[in-house]
């Protein structure tokens, strides 16, 4: 059998939206994807983090990540990181635009903002301090404690049900308002089933 078929749509993260309850599963154990025809400067996931002493693993939970991740993106502490999230659904094989997204013009104001999907799925579960960096500052170290990956079900329409992907764009800004030569781009593709109204 296809390893990748075995890989594949096993790592299960239950939410709630609209008291209906939906089963996502992520389509890669890596979690991220390259951007499809990234324009030049574009980097990935690795363009990003090191994530060398990072890991995620199955288990009946859903997925379990932790380690750590290091900065690497080679951009400056007082830069603005302007984020963009977009979700899309694949309708008869073409990817295409939902009603889902999400942009963050000073990504830095609101990282540990508890309110922001990131929180959730990310940065509250970084154990180190220094919460002032960031993630303009290359070399600064997160160290995550151990934890199950969940969506947070701020989405207040129902889901169809299907394949879709978040596309997320990071872009860095200098003092003068001047994008960086780099931005990061990646994806994460996951199937969702409606499981109980
Ligand atoms: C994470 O970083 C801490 C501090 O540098 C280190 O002690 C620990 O071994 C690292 N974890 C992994 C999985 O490499």
């Amino acid at each position: 059998m296809d390893l990748n078929i075995v890989i594949l749509a096993f790592i299960s993260l239950l939410y709630k939206a609209n008291g209906a309850v939906y089963e996502l599963s992520v389509a890669d154990e890596e979690i991220f994807r390259s951007c499809p025809n990234p324009e030049p400067g574009t980097l990935d996931i690795h363009g990003f983090l090191d994530l060398s002493e990072f890991s995620t693993s199955m288990n009946a939970n859903g997925l379990t990540v932790s380690g750590n991740q290091t900065l690497v993106w080679d951009i400056q502490r007082k830069d603005r990181i302007q984020v963009s999230i977009k979700l899309l659904y694949l309708e008869r094989g073409t990817w295409t635009s939902t009603v889902f997204s999400l942009f963050m013009r000073d990504f830095c104001k609101t990282m540990y903002d508890k309110n922001q999907i990131l929180y959730d799925s990310w940065t509250g579960h970084i154990v180190n301090g220094d919460k002032d960096k960031c993630v303009n500052v290359p070399g600064t170290k997160f160290i995550l404690k151990t934890y199950v990956l969940s969506l947070t079900s701020s989405i207040s329409a129902p889901l169809r049900e299907g394949r879709y992907k978040a596309n997320v764009m990071g872009r860095a800004f200098d003092s003068t308002g001047t994008e960086r030569p780099t931005r990061i781009c990646c994806e994460i593709v996951g199937d969702v089933f409606k499981i109980k109204n």
